[in-house]
């Protein structure tokens, strides 16, 4: 009896070892050892009921079928343990000798890291971010930036204009904005010179989508008003913007160009590693605009510059397809 006793013990104590383990093999090991059908501890046990005398017997075979019992459960609920519960289902061990699994970590998306760097050296050169609405009407897209009604900019076939009727706090048709050059109203409307500030945001365009182009992009749009400011103060600024983002050896040109918001006008185009490329637009605020906004043009002059940010991210990183940016591939994503 006493060996029957000690075998539950000595077993129970085994199989928890083979638990804490997580080890097949050991629980394998250890029911051979009490369960094994030629010479297991239990097997043993039964040869040994043999001895026993005659009027014990019933007692004793009672107390064998009860320990049996007992190792075989005992086996088992190790077993179910082990390989994470037979009735739970799934098996989730723990094997201590394969390399572990790295945690997946995600990423911020690129367009969003250069955003955060954009506006850390605007920062840095003193101009402060701000935002404004995506969903605009016709007097910040258009109107108060020197784009007249009957101006090509304003085709429908151009923009993403909203079926909803002109809202209370905003005048005229709804659109999603088709450029962030909208932020400079809203900011001058609301504010004196003088004015430093960077606006950085999604714009919106039904243009064909293809390698360069998409029906959302971001643009990074800058505003600097106050007296006796230059074009020398604007090319200052953008080289030294230019060269923080793709570094010192990068050129700074602009072509003249027309854009209603802004006289003289220019394209902006930067020069990095042999390659010319044009980045956006620039100019000195147009008086009509300053006039929009209640600012006295014969008092205060500024420039304003929107820039791709979609282009100074492809730029900088080689991608060559802008379509990558929104597939939401994570391989592709994971690289930044
Ligand atoms: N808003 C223009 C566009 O989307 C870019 C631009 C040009 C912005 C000249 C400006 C500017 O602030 O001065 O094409």
């Amino acid at each position: 009896m006493k060996q029957l006793d000690d075998l539950v013990e000595s077993a129970s104590k085994q199989f928890e070892d083979a638990i804490h383990q997580v080890d097949h093999q050991v629980l394998e090991e250890t029911r051979i050892e009490y369960l094994g059908a030629k010479s297991g501890k239990l097997k043993e046990a039964q040869k040994g009921l043999g001895k026993v005398a005659k009027e014990d017997k019933p007692v004793a075979g009672k107390r064998f079928n009860e320990v049996k019992t007992r190792l075989e459960e005992l086996f088992q609920s190790a077993a179910d343990t082990i390989t994470g519960g037979g009735k739970k289902g799934k098996a989730e061990t723990l094997d201590v000798t394969l390399p572990g699994v790295r945690p997946r970590l995600g990423h911020i998306h690129p367009i969003t890291q250069t955003i955060d760097e954009l506006k850390d050296i605007m920062g840095r050169l003193g101009f402060s971010a701000v935002e404004g609405p995506e969903i605009e009407d016709d007097w910040h897209n258009f109107e108060a930036l020197n784009i007249p009604l009957e101006h090509p900019a304003r085709d429908p076939l151009d923009n993403f204009y909203l079926n909803i009727a002109a809202s209370s706090h905003g005048g005229g048709n709804q659109l999603l904005r088709s450029q962030t050059s909208t932020v400079q109203i809203r900011v001058m409307e609301n504010k004196q010179p003088p004015i430093r500030i960077v606006s950085l945001g999604r714009v919106y365009r039904p243009d064909e989508i293809d390698a360069t182009h998409y029906a959302m992009f971001h643009q990074i749009e800058g505003l600097l008003v106050d007296t006796n400011v230059t074009m020398a103060d604007l090319k200052y600024v953008l080289r030294l913007f230019a060269s923080s983002y793709l570094g010192e050896d990068v050129e700074i040109r602009f072509r003249p160009s027309f854009f209603p918001f802004t006289e003289p006008s220019v394209e902006v185009d930067m020069r990095w590693q042999d390659t010319w490329l044009e980045f956006g637009g620039a100019g000195m605020v147009d008086p009509n605009v300053l006039k929009a906004v209640g600012y006295d043009p014969e008092e205060v002059t500024g420039f304003a510059f929107g820039l791709g940010v979609e282009r100074l991210c492809m730029r900088r990183h080689g991608i060559n397809d802008i379509r990558y940016l929104y597939d939401s591939n994570t391989k592709f994503l994971a690289q930044f």
